[in-house]
């Protein structure tokens, strides 16, 4: 029997219309499942929900909130194995992948759970004689979420979370793509004791849906993560209506190799960074720019390690890299390959598609030699597409590093603590990684970046607190 994933508005399952297969990426004749989607009429019933619910679970205790959150947490991680193999089925990355982030998602609602416990506030004395100030943080009301198909668990719970813990109500909208793992999640939510209509899941197109829960009138905040082009959008909207809104778009994340780097170690950096979980990461490290003394050697070395990864199925054990995640977004890498080709870039390797058997999306990791001003050393790809560059030393490498209009992640491999030091004040990012891939973060500090790839409050960690609520400053004449 085939599952067919549903909304959950106000506390009831939704069956929704227009019934669609959830394709699989690896095998397209064996579907995850189907789902129907939600109009804006029930979306905007859906915010109604949301909004009625909001006083009764902002007014429940601190640790009643902490045990609901806990409660999720704990399930998710119970079920990671089983939650991980749909997520690699749905998406495609490997399933140690999707496994680990399965676990990931567990331990932020884990995270938050402690956090509903931890609300800060401060209390000062006036200017004034006698006069007392308290400043505290109340709930921002309704927050939609609209969350994007490549971490199909782990950021619906780092925006979920932290929302809920503070005291607040959401509308989650997912990416049409990963329906299953979205039904999941609400499933176990379902059950974790919130009032009726505090969380509400709503599947549906960015068109319909999205729109929706931007104009809903009871809408407080919206948390996005996606494409530069939809979030653009959204802030001019939101601009429009005074909305709180918080965006996650792209990124064209350098990783530096200089010549006094561990080389094994650059080279593991630059495959997990660039090429796994296909490279579709607003992390992946798209741009390797390695000094000149050890740029033949690192790439080299780069390429055979490339050929010894191997492309498969999400679930086939010795799979390194899964399948692209869906038609679309094969259709850009491929286009992407051949911009690179047309405009003079050197394919190093890679980039062919591949039949590892079943029918699917499987593209072979792709490097080139490409030079700064190219479109697929500017623009953001989001597939196992990476380009190389040499630098003449360090400054030239953090000037190419800086050079984009995006400010997500950046990386250096060095053993120089003055080289380390200097990038990590100077890289013109919200998050620097030293000896370390660009993607890849632990689920309980700021996430976020600077410049076109991110806009409003940080996420994750205690920073989350800035988007999740409102300051209030109370003063008292005693
Ligand atoms: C990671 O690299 O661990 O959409 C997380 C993305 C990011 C998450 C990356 N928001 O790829």
């Amino acid at each position: 029997m085939i599952e067919t994933f549903q909304s959950y508005i106000a506390g009831e399952w939704v069956a929704g219309s227009d019934i669609t297969i959830d394709e699989n990426p690896s095998d397209l004749d064996s579907p995850v499942g189907k789902f129907g989607v939600v109009d804006a009429q029930r979306t905007l019933d859906a915010v109604g929900a949301a909004q009625k619910a909001q006083p009764t679970w902002a007014a429940t205790t601190p640790q009643r909130r902490a045990d609901v959150l806990d409660a999720i947490g704990s399930e998710i991680l119970a079920r990671k194995a089983e939650l991980g193999r749909l997520l690699a089925m749905e998406e495609g990355k490997s399933l140690s992948e999707s496994i680990g982030e399965a676990a990931r998602a567990g331990q932020i609602f884990k995270f938050f759970a402690g956090e509903a416990l931890r609300i800060p506030g401060e209390w000062l004395a006036s200017t004034r004689p006698g006069v007392g100030i308290e400043i505290t943080r109340e709930p921002v009301g309704v927050v939609g979420i609209i969350a994007p198909w490549n971490f199909p668990l782990a950021i619906p719970a780092w925006k979920i979370a932290p929302a809920l813990a503070y005291g607040n109500t959401v509308v989650f909208k997912p990416a049409e793509a990963v329906p299953g793992c979205a039904w999941a999640l609400a499933e176990i939510i379902s059950r974790a004791g919130l009032p009726q209509g505090a969380f509400n899941l709503v599947i549906g197109s960015g068109r319909t849906v999205g729109q929706a829960i931007l104009d809903a009138p009871g809408l407080d905040a919206l948390s996005f993560t996606g494409s530069v082009a939809t979030g653009n959008q959204l802030l001019r909207s939101a601009a429009q209506r005074g909305l709180k809104i918080q965006l996650e778009m792209g990124g064209k994340n350098p990783l530096i190799v200089l010549a006094d780097a561990d080389l094994d170690n650059a080279v593991q950096c630059a495959v997990n960074g660039a090429y796994f979980s296909t490279g579709q990461r607003c992390t992946a490290s798209s741009r390797l720019i390695v000094e000149s003394a050890v740029h033949d050697e690192f790439v080299e070395r780069l390429q055979q390690k490339l050929a010894s990864l191997k492309v498969g199925p999400a679930l086939a054990e010795d799979t390194d890299i899964g399948p692209v995640a869906s038609q679309q977004q094969f259709e850009q890498d491929l286009a992407y390959i051949q911009i690179g080709k047309d405009e003079g870039a050197t394919l190093l390797w890679g980039g062919e598609q591949l039949d590892p058997g079943p029918r699917g999306y499987y593209l072979q990791p792709a490097l080139f030699a490409a030079e700064p001003g190219h479109r697929i050393a500017t623009e953001e790809i989001f597939g196992p597409v990476a380009c190389v560059m040499p630098a003449d030393g360090y400054d030239h490498a953090l000037a190419l590093a800086n050079d984009t209009e995006f400010g997500l992640c950046a990386g250096i491999c060095t053993t120089s603590l003055k080289h380390a030091t200097h990038f990590k004040r100077h890289a013109q990012v919200g998050m620097a990684m030293v000896n370390l891939p660009t993607a890849g973060v632990d689920p309980h500090v700021a996430f976020g970046g600077r410049k076109g790839s991110s806009y409003g409050a940080r996420e994750q960690g205690r920073y989350a607190a800035e988007f999740y609520t409102t300051v209030k400053t109370a003063y008292t004449a005693a």
